[in-house]
């Protein structure tokens, strides 16, 4: 079992390990306590995994509830959110008991956002069960939820008090749901890590605990650098300003690492356009979008891309930061203008 700590302005260990969900009730005792726990999963995960994660933390004498919603980006909201902090109020959760996500993004976004602002803030404990939640949504305290107007537009910076990781639930996932993980991935080594970018040559689910781990330090380093994302976390929304557009467009029909995939071949490309990086690294990305069968282009036109990125919170007045690769594991930031976003995209989706 790999364990990483992560020193933001919580101090938290992240956990990963085959095995973990029957260990979850101790390690959860240990480090946050309380009386009561609350299980926060979808219909999916649920039928797969709460069971033994009701048992774990019944044996160790906790009052067990769960809430369950169903699975996919469209409970994100706000109402699933009203559902979830209303739930705790009729089970009288206090500020010392203890919320847990099991399941993927959605579930540690919606359940993270909801243990941040219920009474002020519960204990809250990951357990990621995709491995996009695996390396990325599950460290570094980023929750939220979609409004109308666009994705994760209300949230809150809240970092968990445990990450538990059983990599064995990564078995079950449909392939493209772990494909969305590998775009994740991708985005990591892309931004920090060539060798590591080099590595998914070899199968990455030949290599889960390795590549997980090594994701999860990457994530940690730029989190403790810069916990409310002033500036270096921004890195870690390479492929994000175009994905989100493509995401909403889509009514989140397509899904986040899809988008994101696509997002980050755009932005390559008009990055090689500009002269940022060579044709050897737009090259390198493609070639390892396809290999985990994920999306390179979108079929979405240039300007509606531009009106959704601009509906985005990312934009600050009239610039936007940008990221942009210089090469494999090496990724800059660059303000531009509003005005000259819809051209920078054109430049990405022309072939
Ligand atoms: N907070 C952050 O820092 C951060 C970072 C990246 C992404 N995100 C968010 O994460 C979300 C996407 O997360 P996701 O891709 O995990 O989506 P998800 O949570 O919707 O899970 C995808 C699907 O996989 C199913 N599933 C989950 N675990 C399973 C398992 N072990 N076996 C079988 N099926 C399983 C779910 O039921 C769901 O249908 C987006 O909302 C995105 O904005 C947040």
């Amino acid at each position: 079992m790999e364990t990483i700590k992560i020193n933001a302005s919580k101090t938290y260990d992240v956990l990963i390990g085959a095995g973990l969900l029957d260990e979850a009730g101790e390690l959860i005792r240990k480090t946050a306590g309380g009386n009561a726990a609350v299980i926060v999963t979808d219909d999916n995960v649920a039928k797969l995994y709460a069971k033994r994660l009701y048992d774990s933390l019944a044996k160790n004498s906790y009052r067990i509830t769960q809430f369950v919603f169903p699975h996919g980006e469209s409970s994100k909201n706000a109402k699933t959110f009203l559902s979830l902090l209303d739930f705790l109020a009729e089970e009288k959760i206090n500020r010392s008991d203890v919320v847990v996500a099991l399941g993927g993004g959605v579930a540690g976004d919606l359940a993270g956002f909801v243990a941040a602002t219920y009474m002020r803030g519960v204990r809250f404990v990951q357990m990621p069960t995709t491995l996009l939640a695996a390396v990325d949504s599950s460290v570094g305290g980023k929750t939220g939820i979609n409004l109308k107007a666009g994705k994760n537009l209300a949230g809150a910076f809240y970092q968990p008090d445990l990450v538990l990781c059983d990599i064995s639930t990564l078995s079950t996932l449909p392939p493209e749901v772990f494909r969305d993980g590998c775009a994740e991935v991708i985005k990591h080594g892309m931004i920090a890590d060539r060798l590591l970018f080099e590595s998914y040559k070899t199968p990455i689910n030949t290599q889960l605990d390795k590549v997980i781990a090594r994701n999860v330090e990457i994530k940690r380093g730029i989190v403790m650098e810069d916990e409310f994302e002033k500036g270096k976390r921004k890195l870690l929304n390479f492929g994000h300003t175009v994905g989100h557009a493509i995401e909403l467009l889509s009514e989140y029909e397509i899904s986040h690492g899809h988008a994101v995939a696509a997002g980050m071949a755009i932005e390559t490309r008009a990055a090689f356009d500009m002269d940022l990086c060579d044709e050897k690294c737009l090259a390198d990305l493609l070639q390892m979008l396809e290999k985990y069968g994920l999306p390179v282009n979108t079929s979405y036109k240039a300007d509606e891309l531009a009106r959704a990125c601009l509906s985005d919170k990312k934009r600050d007045g009239e610039t936007l930061t940008m990221i942009f690769p210089l090469e494999i594991g090496n990724c800059a930031l660059k303000e531009i203008n509003v005005t000259e976003l819809e051209s920078i995209i054109q430049k990405g989706i022309s072939a």
